[in-house]
């Protein structure tokens, strides 16, 4: 390597690239004190959120059991703590809109309508933490909520950022209803730093790419990730298979943006599980369950966990899948194929070299057997442990050997797939024998193998 001294000009040139990477760094540590840096949700939040299912009944006198008020959602840290959700992930009591009385309190607080919250939040946020369950609540940046109650302008950022930070709430989700675009600039990152500033690490949900299309140019996902846990991207879940799949596809058609903007911390959010209520079929409840799986993205389900099936129960508790979700990378999954058959192929890379596939059928006809190999879907050389997530069964697979999976109508087939390993050829011998030719599988033309 030939030594090269500056002449006196390249030298002032690199004083001045000095102080410009000084000052670089300098900002950067400028931008650093302000970033969110809560340190939560370095997975996915899981929990509850009110708002897909039980919406803004308020009506308390006619239907105590479902209208918004403090023993609905003590009703569901019950539930939670009792039916084992919370061992799985599920800690997040979330309120929704409609929580608020209509005025603020004489010094100015978001104070919870008496009525319907008698012991107010800051009772709700221990009865959660003395069960292991964390609050959330939600308000909005402009002069309403979605709902029409108190909003939270520029002026009230700092005041209901410490009035949270005081009832001890654990989340906040920030929607955008009755503000534009300069104030949502100021607003959401004026939250993140009114939040950090409390001391109290409070998950920060903006909903301020929904309000702005989702996308660049007007949706800047660095700067989001920098000030906010989790973002809804898009427009609300509803209870039908209609919505799911219309936000599955703007998710998936915009994946190449959205993708990079995850990661621990930060999160797309595609909005609430609603498996459990009356919309999504079995099959349904299944795709919804992978395909947020594959998303990286936040479980909230809205649901009513007081009756919802032993079906939607077991989907919704299905620990690889959960696992899957939660896995620590937190690398957002993708599509990588749309066949002409109406079978969609979503990856998602997982720690230790593993990884979930999902076959997703798009067709209303009936099960769809599709053959394809572990090569055909990228997977290098080798054998590779196959674990269906929804039947439970395993078996070992080449990346060579062709496979069928039949996948039911708008029903999903989920694998968790393990990294290629040597298969230790002593295992299959007994008694001097070769056993199982499961695994002893040179013939590229076999026959393909089915799995249901
Ligand atoms: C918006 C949000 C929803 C919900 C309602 C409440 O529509 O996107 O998730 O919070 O407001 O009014």
């Amino acid at each position: 390597m030939l030594l090269h001294l500056p002449s006196a000009g390249q030298n002032r040139s690199l004083s001045l690239g000095m102080h410009l990477a000084v000052l670089l760094f300098a900002s950067a540590l400028f931008v650093a004190t302000f970033a969110l840096d809560n340190g939560v949700m370095r997975t996915p939040p899981m929990g509850w959120l009110a708002w897909e299912r039980f919406r803004c009944d308020i009506d308390c006198e006619h239907d105590p059991k479902n209208c918004i008020s403090e023993n609905l959602f003590m009703d569901m840290a019950d539930r939670l703590s009792e039916d084992g959700w919370r061992e799985l992930g599920y800690v997040y009591v979330n309120i929704d809109d409609c929580w608020s009385s209509m005025k603020r309190d004489a010094k100015g607080r978001l104070q919870a309508d008496p009525k319907r919250f008698p012991g107010g939040i800051q009772k709700l946020a221990r009865y959660m933490h003395d069960r292991g369950l964390k609050l959330g609540i939600y308000g909005d940046m402009g002069t309403h909520t979605c709902g029409g109650y108190p909003g939270t302008t520029l002026d009230k950022i700092e005041i209901d950022a410490q009035t949270f930070a005081d009832w001890e709430v654990d989340m906040f989700k920030f929607d955008g209803c009755y503000s534009n675009a300069t104030e949502q600039e100021k607003g959401y990152p004026l939250m993140s730093k009114a939040l950090n500033a409390t001391g109290r690490p409070i998950g920060y949900s903006c909903s301020w790419p929904a309000y702005q299309g989702g996308l660049p140019p007007k949706v800047n996902y660095t700067q989001l990730g920098e000030i906010c846990n989790l973002w809804r991207n898009y427009g609300d879940i509803q209870d039908s298979w209609d919505s799911v799949l219309n936000i599955i596809d703007w998710f998936f058609e915009n994946q190449d943006v959205l993708i990079p903007a995850a990661g621990p911390g930060q999160w797309n959010d595609p909005d609430m599980l609603i498996a459990g209520d009356f919309g999504l079929s079995m099959e349904q409840s299944r795709a919804q369950m992978a395909l947020w799986a594959i998303m990286a993205a936040p479980l909230f389900m809205s649901n009513d966990l007081r009756t919802v099936s032993s079906g939607a129960r077991s989907i919704l508790q299905n620990k690889m899948a959960i696992s899957i979700n939660q896995d620590a990378m937190g690398i957002q999954g993708r599509r990588i194929l749309t066949e002409k058959s109406q079978i969609q192929v979503f990856w998602r890379p997982l720690s230790k070299n593993a990884s979930a596939l999902v076959f997703f059928s798009r067709r209303t006809d009936m099960p769809y057997r599709y053959q394809t190999t572990l090569s055909k879907l990228n997977y290098t050389t080798g054998s590779y442990e196959i674990y269906d997530v929804f039947t439970e069964k395993t078996m070992v697979l080449k990346d060579s050997t062709s496979f069928v999976v039949s996948v039911n109508p708008t029903g999903v087939v989920m694998w968790y797939v393990s990294a290629p390993g040597k298969l230790n050829r002593r295992l299959f011998y007994k008694g001097g024998r070769l056993q199982g030719s499961e695994y002893d599988d040179d013939d590229e033309n076999n026959f393909p193998r089915v799995f249901l």
